[in-house]
């Protein structure tokens, strides 16, 4: 285990509420109302295997982590057939890390809206234009197809290919790491009642 230099070990008692929505609300200040940090989001690939990539934390809602992508990604197929993910969140230099493991479902249509709206025009563009054709082009071809699409498409609507989907935690882990400690998790299990266990795990 490497210990990542940061803050020291919080205190154990008041760093561990009941509720881990509560504690993941406080490590994901404001991320309700815009874009948050990256993550990588692991879905089960079609072939069994784990399927891994970065997206961005588009919102958390103080239940559920939204993420947003294209519908003819791999990743939707993925959620389609299998409607389950981890996200990993870390933050080295505060020496954080927190992993939620979960039921995915899409988000609504206000929903898939409003995150398109809260995008930078660089994403907004982005997702219109990132298809398989433009893929398979050269990046000169690429930039000139960008900067016509800029050019006609001043306004722009969410493309029918924006996917909204939500993560509804079963599983959260908030590793803690110290450079006088060593470092520990804080594990929340969804009981059949609603309710959470809780546990402290090394490592
Ligand atoms: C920093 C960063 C942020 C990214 N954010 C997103 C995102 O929010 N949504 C998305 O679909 N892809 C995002 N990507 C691209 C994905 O990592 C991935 O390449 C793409 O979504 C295709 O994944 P898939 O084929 O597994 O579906 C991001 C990549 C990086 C490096």
């Amino acid at each position: 285990m490497t210990v990542l230099p940061g803050r020291a070990a919080e205190d154990p008692d008041a760093a561990a509420p009941a509720d881990p929505l509560v504690l993941a609300a406080a490590w994901l200040p404001g991320v309700d109302a815009g874009l948050g940090p990256t993550m990588t989001l692991s879905t089960v690939g079609l072939d069994g295997y784990p399927s891994a990539r970065t997206v961005l934390l588009s919102r958390f809602d103080g239940e559920r982590l939204h993420f947003h992508t294209d519908s003819r990604s791999r990743k939707a197929a993925e959620l389609a057939a299998l409607p389950r993910a981890a996200v990993t969140v870390v933050w080295p230099e505060a020496a954080r890390q927190l992993v939620v493991v979960g039921d995915v479902a899409p988000v609504t249509a206000d929903e898939a809206r409003a995150a398109y709206a809260t995008r930078t025009r660089y994403l907004q563009v982005l997702a219109w234009v990132n298809d398989l054709e433009a893929a398979a082009d050269t990046a000169s071809r690429r930039r000139e197809l960008w900067a016509a699409f800029e050019r006609d498409r001043p306004e722009l609507e969410p493309p029918d290919t924006w996917a909204g989907f939500a993560l509804t935690p079963r599983r959260m882990l908030f590793w803690r790491g110290a450079t006088d400690a060593a470092s520990n998790r804080l594990v929340y299990e969804r009981c059949p009642d609603g309710s959470w266990s809780r546990d402290s795990w090394p490592g």
